[in-house]
């Protein structure tokens, strides 16, 4: 191959990868690691190229300072951004709040210009020590939940400072900006109880809107997780309970469709059934049962959802264009391949700028139990919204550990060789992570990270290059 058709190649890759942006936002749960046998879910389950956007969920608060939740988060904080090493173009970000968090520290923090400096200031501390590229805000909510009426116009002055302080931090110290994201409500009523939309859509990075939980057991009827549209026997305020509605409302009142995620649940929603009927607005008498790894009635996991369809009935919402089940008195409105298709062609042809995936330990993420491969439903969010692994020139991807490195071949090509002489070598001992050349071999170079050693090859004809640390030309 010529140095010409290389380049060209190289050209088509980069307009590619500028022309395709979707985000495909995923969530981490930091509780999943207590899940028993097969549910247990840790960071080194996580695919590091499944998503572009990773978020640790949650956070907590003390004193108006953020601050971590589970005994052993900042063990976990290090293995998820450690992910990075193997991707280098994935972005990690730590959520604060979620439901059970409530609203009341959220509220006292906001109040004063005081306190919200105290959470600002710390936020960037914190997010900096661990190595969170972003910070993601999910207040559930302001305005309702016990929250008064005005920290909806505080919630816009939070965001508001805290991406002009990220920009100062950002000037001072010559990293990328800290990204500033937020989880919002999809119920009509809530939202409006909530967010001046158009103003805090100018502050914040992206907005993953929660487009699931719109019917489940709090309710005496059975109706779907998140269904796409409206059902036809919907009345009242349940016309806006769908995917559809709650997008378009976001995007009319004043945030940019590129800037506007939409949730995408691995989970389904459950009911104990009360009489004979068995379709969407049946009568229900509660939860269903708790799934033996989850184990919280009214909600199962995408895993625990396929074992159930083996021997249920299912039936597709034509209207809402989703699934449900049925076994016996048991219910469940669920995802699978075919609405998460149907959904991501709607999210395409409104421009919406990508999908959520609440959350990654939900869906089949072994592969044990769907017989669909690992992450079936996600990888169909990754598939179809076109993102790609990063591309095959990189030439630290096989590095088990590794720094975020500057190393860019000038070319794709193939994937190097990775010879990790871990055990036999400590070339990098004593020395500061980062790309060495190799001084018997100007094709290799050592990569030092982790106070481990990888002796790694430069792509083809490639040899490395002191000048940028990469591998060039000769
Ligand atoms: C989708 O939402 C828009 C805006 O609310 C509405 O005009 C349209 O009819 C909805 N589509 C369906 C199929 O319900």
């Amino acid at each position: 191959m010529g140095k010409a058709f290389l380049l060209i190649v190289s050209l088509v890759l980069l307009q590619r990868s500028l022309v395709c942006s979707y985000k495909l936002v995923c969530y981490y749960t930091n509780w999943a690691q207590y899940r028993p046998s097969i549910g247990k879910f840790v960071p080194t389950n996580v695919d590091p190229y499944l998503c572009t956007h990773l978020i640790y969920a949650f956070a907590s608060m003390k004193d108006n300072k953020l601050t971590t939740y589970e005994w052993n988060d900042e063990i976990m904080y290090e293995k998820f951004n450690d992910l990075k090493k193997k991707n280098s173009k994935l972005r990690t970000l730590l959520a604060i709040g979620g439901w059970n968090f409530g609203s009341s520290r959220f509220t006292s923090m906001v109040a004063t210009s005081q306190t919200r400096k105290i959470f600002i200031d710390s936020s960037i501390l914190f997010l900096r020590k661990h190595g969170f590229d972003g910070l993601d805000l999910d207040w559930e909510y302001p305005g309702s939940q016990g929250s008064p009426p005005e920290d909806k116009q505080r919630f816009t002055i939070l965001v508001k400072e805290l991406l002009e302080a990220f920009k100062k931090e950002a000037r001072s110290s010559g990293k990328d900006r800290l990204l500033l994201t937020a989880a919002v409500a999809a119920g009509k009523e809530t939202i409006d109880a909530a967010y001046e939309m158009s103003e805090i859509s100018k502050y914040l990075d992206f907005i993953s809107v929660m487009t699931y939980d719109f019917h489940g057991s709090w309710e005496r009827v059975t109706g779907h997780n998140s269904p796409l549209y409206r059902g036809s026997t919907d009345r009242g305020q349940f016309i806006y309970y769908n995917v559809n509605f709650t997008m378009n409302y976001w995007r009319e009142n004043g945030a940019p469709a590129e800037k506007l995620i939409v949730g995408f649940p691995t989970y389904g929603r459950t009911f104990t059934l009360s009489t004979s009927q068995t379709g969407v607005g049946a009568p229900a008498s509660g939860p269903g049962q708790a799934g033996s790894f989850t184990r919280e009635g009214g909600f199962w996991s995408h895993y625990e959802i396929c074992p159930f369809l083996k021997s249920a009935t299912i039936n597709f919402i034509e209207d809402q264009k989703v699934p449900y089940a049925v076994k016996g008195n048991q219910w469940v409105g669920y995802d699978d391949h075919q609405s998460f298709t149907t959904k991501v062609q709607w999210l395409k042809n409104h421009n919406f700028g990508g999908a959520m995936a609440w959350a990654l330990d939900l869906d089949d993420f072994s592969g044990n139990t769907c017989s669909q491969g690992v992450y079936p439903l996600i990888t169909t969010l990754k598939s179809l919204l076109n993102i790609e692994n990063p591309d095959s020139g990189s030439i630290t991807h096989n590095a088990t550990s590794s720094e975020p490195t500057s190393l860019e071949p000038p070319v794709p090509t193939s994937t190097a060789p990775t010879d990790p002489h871990t055990s036999t070598s400590n070339w990098c001992h004593g020395k500061t992570p980062g790309l060495y050349a190799d001084p018997n071999d100007h094709q290799k170079f050592y990569n030092c990270g982790g106070g481990q050693t990888f002796h790694q090859t430069c792509p083809e004809i490639l040899i490395f290059n002191k000048n940028c640390n990469c591998c060039s030309w000769p």
